[in-house]
């Protein structure tokens, strides 16, 4: 094994963020998406609100903030793609280079989620003009329903809507780390930021607030199932973009001198604060509006739009709610695309314009397979699921957390000591508490979602 300096470096010179800043915000951005705005409040809803939010926090704590250090770990002394960098680091450890393996499914599973995510993505963008022109107001439950069925079932609208957040996304990414990724992070974020304390501050004066508080604090456990808490376990890895490559490749601009625990610790805290506060301020306006706060997927699209439509100001505040909502899918969709664009860079030595140019196409036609899924598609079914059902369930159900189970054992078990102490610097007690967490508590509950995926209950 070779001797191990903390400044030392072993990949090739490469982009740096601009300041430590850009890099939280960058990775902030990429954590928080549509798994915060979308799918943490209606899945928290359809499980009974503070009980699974509980769990979700735990989750994060003891399980997504060790892998997310593992990632930025392996990323940052890497300093090349996530291939590379696993690639790397095993003959670093003197162990086999089919680690690499790791590298190319966590690109590849952030690759598939692209193709999906940039669809969702597309009706954000879609409903900022639906929000602005006032179709919402005064409409019935039936109006607005039927708007949301008008988009899906439009094959046309759709992948044009995917097309235009493609093309946002190529455009970002394909100026580079310092004028592209860590410039829109710092116009992105805080914007996002400043529009989320702002609906906030809506919900708490125009809503329910105390019952909104009341259903995402006041556990009811009668209502956790096994389910509920393996379902946590799932959206944890997925809101944090755990498994998928991104936090990696952001990592591995990260220079040396920034603390990866610090850095670490803020994103997960941004990122589940950004989660609570969605919560904050759409349940007082679903639950003022007599609407119902487990609606499941339709919540924002469907639920929430009816509250607007009801509400003072409620064209404003639903403009502002969709333009916050795609500002946070596009720092996502940056970060899914990266992984690929300094793989194919590194290993074709194409130029970023090539290989964002190439992805970008690629994505958009795969992207076609949900798009249909939703109309010409929709009877097609294996095992009971659309194409696009298949694919969120097979990325975020097996390769998210797969990716996740291998980057812990390799931190954990593959990886030298030495190594992850001196690229981590964590006190002491951090440090132990990390190597637990990554050898066995996070190896272990990983299992566990495995097995309840089968259908084998691990309780
Ligand atoms: N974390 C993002 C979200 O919550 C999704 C994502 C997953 C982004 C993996 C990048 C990588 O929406």
């Amino acid at each position: 094994m070779i001797p191990v300096s903390k400044s030392q470096s072993l990949g090739p010179s490469r982009a740096k963020w601009s300041n430590p800043w850009a890099f939280i915000l960058a990775t902030t951005g990429s954590a928080v998406g549509l798994g915060n705005i979308w799918k943490f409040p209606y899945i928290a809803g359809e499980h009974g609100g503070g009980a699974f939010i509980l769990v979700y926090l735990i989750c994060i704590l003891l399980l997504g903030l060790p892998v997310m250090l593992a990632e930025m770990l392996i990323g940052r002394r890497g300093k090349s793609s996530p291939v590379g960098s696993l690639d790397v680091l095993a003959r670093e450890a003197g162990s086999s280079p089919l680690w690499k393996g790791v590298g190319m499914l966590a690109v590849t599973t952030g690759f598939l989620i692209l193709t999906f995510y940039i669809v969702v993505s597309g009706w954000a963008f879609s409903y900022i003009h639906r929000a602005a022109s006032g179709a919402f107001t005064g409409a019935t439950a039936e109006q607005i329903d039927g708007l949301y069925q008008v988009l899906l079932s439009d094959p046309i609208r759709l992948a044009s809507w995917s097309a235009v957040v493609i093309f946002v996304t190529m455009f970002i990414v394909n100026r580079g780390i310092e004028k592209g990724i860590d410039k829109a992070s710092y116009i992105l974020m805080p914007g996002l930021f400043v529009i989320l304390l702002i609906l906030v501050g809506y919900a708490m004066t125009t809503g329910h607030f105390g019952e909104g508080i009341r259903f995402m604090f006041f556990p009811d456990f009668q209502k956790l199932s096994v389910d509920s808490v393996l379902m946590a376990l799932g959206q944890a890895f997925f809101s944090l973009s755990l498994g998928s490559a991104a936090t990696m490749v952001y990592g591995s601009y990260m220079p040396q001198h920034i603390s990866i625990g610090k850095t670490a610790l803020w994103v997960a805290g941004m990122d589940t604060l950004v989660a609570l506060l969605a919560g904050l301020a759409i349940f007082p306006l679903v639950i003022a509006y007599g609407l119902h706060a487990g609606s499941g997927p339709g919540l924002i699209f469907v639920t929430l739009p009816l509250a607007f439509g009801q509400m003072p100001f409620g064209t404003f505040i639903g403009t502002l709610f969709f333009i916050m909502l795609t500002f946070a899918t596009l720092t996502s969709t940056i970060a899914l695309l990266e992984p690929s664009i300094s793989w194919l860079t590194e290993r074709l030595r194409i130029s970023r314009f090539q290989a964002c140019a190439a992805a970008g196409l690629v994505v958009w036609v795969l992207s076609l397979g949900t798009v249909f899924s939703f109309n010409i598609w929709a009877d097609i079914t294996v095992f009971g699921k659309t194409f696009f059902e298949l694919l969120d369930y097979i990325t975020s159900a097996w390769m998210l957390p797969l990716g996740s189970l291998l980057v812990a054992l390799f931190c954990g078990w593959v990886m030298a000591r030495v190594v992850s102490a001196s690229e981590l610097n964590l006190s002491q007690r951090a440090y132990v508490l990390w190597r637990a967490s990554i050898r066995y508590v996070a190896p272990v509950a990983i299992l566990m979602i495995f097995l309840n995926a089968i259908g084998l209950n691990p309780f």
